[in-house]
């Protein structure tokens, strides 16, 4: 069995559970650091592992580029190859295509492209990409879909809701490993129709996981949180539910209240790269001239080793120097807070407690907000 999913704790819509997977054991909700090319950027497999991350995301789209997916196989596997021996869930690429490639042309058949490296024309059909998660041997493979910008008219979302149906089904007939399973990702964009259309099409083709894309791609928090409830409901009640891309600590709980029980994002080191912290009293900015001096940790009370080592004036002084622990430091932590987040999460849904718990941390971002 290469995926087991248990939901232990309900409480309203949220839920506590374990996912099991060929590389080890994920409690849920759980939050996912972003590891593109085949690295948390900045952070060595056991600095993430010390911050409590049980599974990382990989992207098939830059590793297919560089250093190529035959390549990686060809070394073990993205496990081996990065040292990274706990699950691992690759993206699927076109939603990377759409972003970062130049000339993208979308056909039923697949999406055409230039490397954002070096310019070359490629191609991302859905069956290559299943051929490159394969490759890379990642616990999880997502299936090709097509994402279209938040604010997308609706005929242009019904098209990628289609098109996404159709090479979801291309996909799971493409796939052969059977120590990875495969994830199906619901589109449909604010367009409720068209995500309970998505949906249904997807769960009769009986996936071990879902998705939800198409959020955090323009149409705002206010709009993702509102449809979050609905969209969640949509999805197999027994099986994981992954809200891809998203977001930040407030996201991440709306999501959970939800009912989802994965999160990806880039926020936590992304943000740790430009001296920006989350902390429970909202983010810091430690470029910030006022922490010259300020002699107390990045958060107190915080377990990393950022924080139970150095000041803020220290960090302060490795991002004014331009020095390169600084954004490793930075992104430790941000790791570290969203871990600790999901882990709070998970308590407060087995104690029964979870919306006071979200009410409390709401209340104490309040105005803070990135
Ligand atoms: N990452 C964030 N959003 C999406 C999406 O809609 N599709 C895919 N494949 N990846 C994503
Ligand atoms: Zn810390």
């Amino acid at each position: 069995m290469a995926l087991t999913f248990t939901v232990q704790h309900r409480d309203g819509a949220a839920r506590a559970g374990v996912l099991t997977l060929p590389h080890g054991r994920v409690e849920t909700p759980v939050f996912m650091p972003v590891g593109t090319q085949a690295t948390v950027k900045g952070l060595t497999p056991d600095m993430v592992r010390r911050a409590g991350v049980q599974i990382i995301l990989g992207n098939t789209y830059h590793l297919a580029l560089r250093p190529g997916d035959t390549l990686v196989a060809e070394l073990g596997g993205l496990h081996r190859f990065m040292a990274w021996d706990r699950p691992i869930l690759t993206d699927s690429g076109g939603f990377q295509v759409f972003s970062l490639a130049t000339q993208v042309k979308i056909t039923d058949r697949g999406a055409t492209f230039r490397s954002h490296i070096d310019g070359s024309p490629l191609e991302l059909t859905p069956e290559r990409a299943v051929e490159i998660q394969q490759n890379l041997g990642s616990d999880i493979a997502m299936v090709l879909d097509q994402c279209p910008p938040g604010a997308a008219p609706d005929d242009v979302i019904r098209t990628a809701v289609r098109r996404s149906i159709l090479w979801a089904e291309r996909c799971k007939t493409h796939h052969t490993r059977a120590d990875q399973s495969q994830f199906a990702i619901v589109q449909g964009g604010t367009n409720l129709a068209l995500r309970e259309e998505c949906a249904r099409e997807l769960v009769a083709m009986d996936f071990p996981g879902y998705a939800l894309g198409g959020f955090s791609v323009g149409e705002g928090p206010e709009a993702m949180h509102a449809a979050l409830p609905a969209c969640a409901v949509l999805l197999p009640d027994a099986k994981p539910r992954y809200l891809m891309g998203v977001g930040r600590p407030e996201d991440l709980l709306a999501g959970v209240a939800a009912g989802i029980d994965m999160f990806d994002c880039v926020m936590p080191t992304r943000n740790g790269r430009n001296a920006l912290a989350f902390t429970d009293d909202g983010p810091i900015r430690l470029r910030n001239a006022k922490h010259r001096r300020d002699t107390a940790p990045v958060e107190s009370g915080c377990p990393c080793d950022c924080c139970t080592t150095f000041s803020r004036a220290y960090l302060h002084h490795l991002f004014a120097a331009d020095e390169m622990l600084g954004p490793t430091l930075l992104s430790l932590h941000n790791v570290s807070y969203y871990l600790r987040l999901m882990a709070s999460a998970r308590e407060a849904i087995r104690g029964g407690r979870f919306e006071a718990f979200r009410a409390g941390r709401l209340a104490r971002w309040e105005g803070r907000s990135i």
